[in-house]
């Protein structure tokens, strides 16, 4: 009898397994590596950031731009085809995020990069216009300031064989996103604010590490953690500093303008959270959470951006050359850069869209089937989990040739016209598509724009950059490049 209970028991893990790969039957047509019983395909898949970059670009290459893996108690269907991407990026259904962004609640709550329904419809609704043309005008002048105090601090490593550039860019993008969203200076750059610059960056390595853990992730498990403690100290900073800036702006008289002091005198700019304070239903805890949404959203996304452009810039010199002479063309030597010079860099533009193309800073994106559906043709069980594979897709070979190598000209207007409409999305598309992708551009043009006025990037010796990709693409061994001053002759 006892054997028969131990057998039982013993028995229950693999009746499951059994039963969930049931569940997932009509997805059979996919091909996919087989998947051992209870852990699945974890060894295919691997467990740090620079395992999973290359495991999935081998399955890519093996099994085609549609494949499958069972992952934990999920069933992941990595999706690189350009049709299977537009028929559900732009669906007004499948827009419901995977269990993987229950891992960003400690931080952001219910903001919009991970709310549902109607409650993801009514913020989004208020919050698009925050985001408009004459907004993003006046923050120009943040992305111009921010850029002349990063010149200033790299001013000093110019000369030497490298400079890992990451953290000098991690910190200028965390000037702009609170300047911006918050209306406040943290002057990260300056070495200001370093509790809350040390949390957030730390609140990051911890959620790298709990996505890639096998019990780390489950919220009850991750108790027993060494990090969780961690985790609280750093969401407890991060939140206090958020509701004392939310408070101090509720309390002042005009909340809607923040005056600020820049080379062309005192100007008066609106914040985002200027924005949200007006609105009646918002409370401070909803406001709080679409700021660190911002935060979070805005903020490694457009670091990834400017560091994979800068070593792609370094890397193709003769294209670094014709970014510069546009640049003399466009902006000369005009220490503002204006909304009109970034509509006329269109070279730059070509650039940095072949650099989310190679270097994709957001690789993956998911969603969650909330009931059956049948995508080109495939039936998908409700609860499949839809692994949007961005990186995949700007890597096939069916839509960018020669994948490897950097080529700007893919992005001229003919070129992309012949190309299929979801084959390049590195900010999504469709209703949950990137709702900062113009300020993005925007914040890294300028940047780019002002580096390149001043100094030439050369590639480092003996350096390759370790890809690796989490929520964002990272080099896991810095971003080494070496700079030399424009004017200097070098
Ligand atoms: C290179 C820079 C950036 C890239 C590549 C990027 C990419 C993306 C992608 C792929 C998504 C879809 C996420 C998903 O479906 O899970 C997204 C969403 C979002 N992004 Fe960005 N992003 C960038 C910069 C920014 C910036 C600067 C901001 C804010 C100022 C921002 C704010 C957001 C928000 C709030 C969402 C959620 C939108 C929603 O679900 O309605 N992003 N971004």
């Amino acid at each position: 009898m006892f054997f028969v209970v131990v057998l039982s028991v013993l028995s229950l893990p693999f009746l499951w397994w059994y039963f969930f790969l049931q569940k997932f039957k009509s997805l059979s047509v996919i091909p996919g590596p087989r998947p051992l019983p209870l852990i699945g395909n974890a060894f295919d898949i691997g467990d740090t950031p620079i395992a999973l970059l290359n495991n999935c670009a081998k399955l890519l290459n093996q099994y085609g731009d549609v494949f499958k893996i069972f992952i934990g108690n999920e069933c992941k269907v990595f999706i690189a085809n350009a049709d299977f991407l537009e028929e559900i990026m732009s669906s007004n259904v499948h827009i419901t995020k995977s269990n993987t962004y229950d891992l960003l609640k400690p931080f952001l709550n219910d903001g919009l990069l991970t709310s549902r329904g109607s409650k993801w419809k009514k913020r989004r609704k208020m919050i698009t216009p925050t985001l408009h043309f004459k907004i993003l005008d006046q923050f120009l002048e943040v992305f111009n300031s921010s850029t002349d105090i990063l010149i200033a601090k790299l001013s000093s490593e110019v000369g030497k064989d490298w400079t890992d550039i990451y953290p000098y860019i991690n910190l200028f993008s965390l000037d702009v996103i609170c300047e911006t969203t918050m209306g406040v200076k943290i002057s990260s750059q300056e070495g200001k604010n370093s509790e809350f610059v040390h949390a957030l960056s730390h609140y990051f390595d911890i959620l790298v590490v709990r996505a890639f853990s096998a019990w780390k992730r489950f919220d009850f498990l991750f108790k027993f953690a060494a990090e969780y403690p961690l985790q609280e100290k750093y969401v407890e900073t991060l939140q206090k500093f958020c509701s004392s800036v939310i408070e101090k702006r509720r309390l002042e008289k005009s909340p809607q303008v923040v005056e600020t002091t820049s080379d062309l005198g005192i100007k008066r700019r609106i914040a985002l959270l200027d924005l949200l304070l007006e609105s009646d239903d918002l409370t401070n805890d909803d406001i709080k959470e679409e700021i660190n949404t911002f935060m979070f959203a805005g903020h490694d996304t457009t670091t990834s951006g400017v560091t994979f452009a800068l070593l792609a810039l370094a890397e193709n010199p003769e294209i670094q050359q014709n970014v510069y002479e546009e640049i003399l063309e466009v902006v000369g030597e005009e220490k503002y850069v204006s909304m009109q010079h970034l509509q006329d860099t269109k070279y730059l533009e070509m650039v940095i869209k072949e650099v989310q193309r190679k270097y994709s800073s957001v690789p993956f994106i998911e969603r969650q089937l909330e009931m059956d559906a049948t995508i080109c043709g495939v039936h998908f069980p409700r609860g499949a989990t839809l692994h949007l594979y961005l990186h995949g897709v700007h890597h096939n070979e069916k839509y960018f040739p020669d994948p490897e190598k950097f080529d700007p000209e893919r992005f001229l207007p003919h070129r992309q016209a012949e190309r299929h409409n979801y084959a390049f999305v590195p900010f999504s598309a469709g209703p949950r598509n990137c709702i900062g992708q113009k300020f993005a551009m925007f914040d890294i043009k300028v940047l780019i724009i002002k580096i390149l006025q001043k100094f030439k990037i050369l590639q480092a010796p003996d350096y390759k950059p370790q890809l690796g990709m989490a929520a964002v693409l990272k080099s896991y061994n810095g971003m080494r490049l070496r700079l030399t001053r424009r004017d200097s002759g070098k």
